[in-house]
């Protein structure tokens, strides 16, 4: 399968280590590259692993369409910076592999925050898939849980821990640091947001919540209509005496249906240490569903990183393949 990838960060790179590392097994072939300031490569023979490595990328393509037609891929995989405000101009980057009649994998919760229904919709119509698992809690299973394991159950609320980066914030706080100090330690581990500002502001998890709550509540929904309050206002003074008191901070995704669509929020939500929510250390993530025939029960990843992520790329690759 021929791949054309769209955007060359953390997450690009890891993708290509791990197709490479996997090649005799999973015959992927890059046919395209294409980054905001770093250019363009394509050749719809495939690129040499010594070029992609090397990020030797040429002029940048004029448009989305001018590149996707160089690559001549099967697949585009979508995996640009996050706008959580409109989705763009990743599902405009969608729409555009579809119209190829190609099939579509996003690493990026915009589109699937801001358009899921529309874009799942045309991705119908073309006769070709979409998938996009590392939107949320990377390669570990949410999406693709419900496609494959649980046949008849209906997911009646979630509620969830699901941006590191506020996690490393709050920890750094705990142990005696700074705010801004730990913002820079996640991003030294390549989980922050283009933006960083996203990430504490609670925009990504926003984003990430009115994705489950369009893919699992059948929600039609966006970032915007979450309440949402992020963790600008902890003071590290507030966190240790949080601490002190055998409590933690954690920004909690929370979604339920409600009538006709879904009630949504993102709060910092001070948890007992014992509190499932709080329980995991690091970069950690845990989500809960609510179930109608299952009860309660979730899905936890320990300390994933941008490595994870490549790896929820390439399950949705290989289960296309
Ligand atoms: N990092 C993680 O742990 C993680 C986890 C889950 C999901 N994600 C999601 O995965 C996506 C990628 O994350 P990342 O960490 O790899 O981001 P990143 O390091 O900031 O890289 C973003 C890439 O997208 C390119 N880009 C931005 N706008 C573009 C445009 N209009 N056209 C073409 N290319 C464009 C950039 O080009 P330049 O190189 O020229 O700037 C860059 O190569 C994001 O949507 C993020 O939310 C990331």
């Amino acid at each position: 399968m021929k791949l054309a990838i769209i955007g060359w960060g953390s997450v690009g790179r890891a993708l290509g280590r791990l197709l490479k590392s996997k090649r005799r097994e999973y015959p992927f072939r890059i046919t395209g590259i294409h980054t905001l300031r770093h250019g363009t490569a394509a050749d719809p023979e495939g690129l040499p692993w010594s070029r992609v490595e090397a990020a030797e990328f040429g002029p940048r393509a004029a448009s989305i369409e001018a590149f996707l037609d160089a690559a001549g891929a099967d697949c585009a995989v979508e995996l640009t910076t996050l706008n959580p405000s409109t989705g763009e101009p990743a599902i405009s980057h969608l729409r555009a592999a579809f119209a190829r009649g190609m099939h579509a994998v996003t690493a990026n919760k915009g589109p699937i925050a801001h358009a899921w229904a529309e874009l799942s919709e045309e991705a119908r119509r073309a006769g070709r898939g979409f998938r996009y698992e590392s939107t949320v809690m990377d390669g570990a299973p949410v999406f693709n849980l419900w496609r494959h394991t649980m046949p008849a159950v209906k997911v009646l609320g979630f509620a969830g821990v699901l941006n590191s980066t506020t996690k490393i914030v709050i920890e750094t706080m705990e142990q005696g640091g700074g705010f801004e100090e730990g913002l820079a330690a996640a991003r030294a581990m390549g989980i922050t947001e283009g933006d960083g500002a996203y990430d504490v502001e609670g925009w990504d998890s926003a984003a990430k919540t009115a994705a489950l709550a369009n893919v699992l509540l059948d929600a039609r929904t966006t970032p915007q209509a979450v309440s949402v309050r992020g963790i600008t206002r902890l003071t590290p003074e507030r966190v240790r005496e949080i601490a002190r008191q055998g409590k933690t901070v954690r920004l909690v995704s929370r979604g339920r249906r409600s009538g006709t669509g879904a009630s949504l929020r993102v709060r910092a939500e001070v948890l007992d240490r014992a509190d499932l929510l709080a329980a995991t250390p690091g970069t950690s993530n845990l989500i809960l569903f609510e179930t109608d025939l299952m009860g309660t029960f979730g899905t936890v990843s320990v300390n994933p990183g941008v490595e994870q992520t490549a790896y929820g790329v390439f399950s949705d690759l290989v289960s296309l393949l």
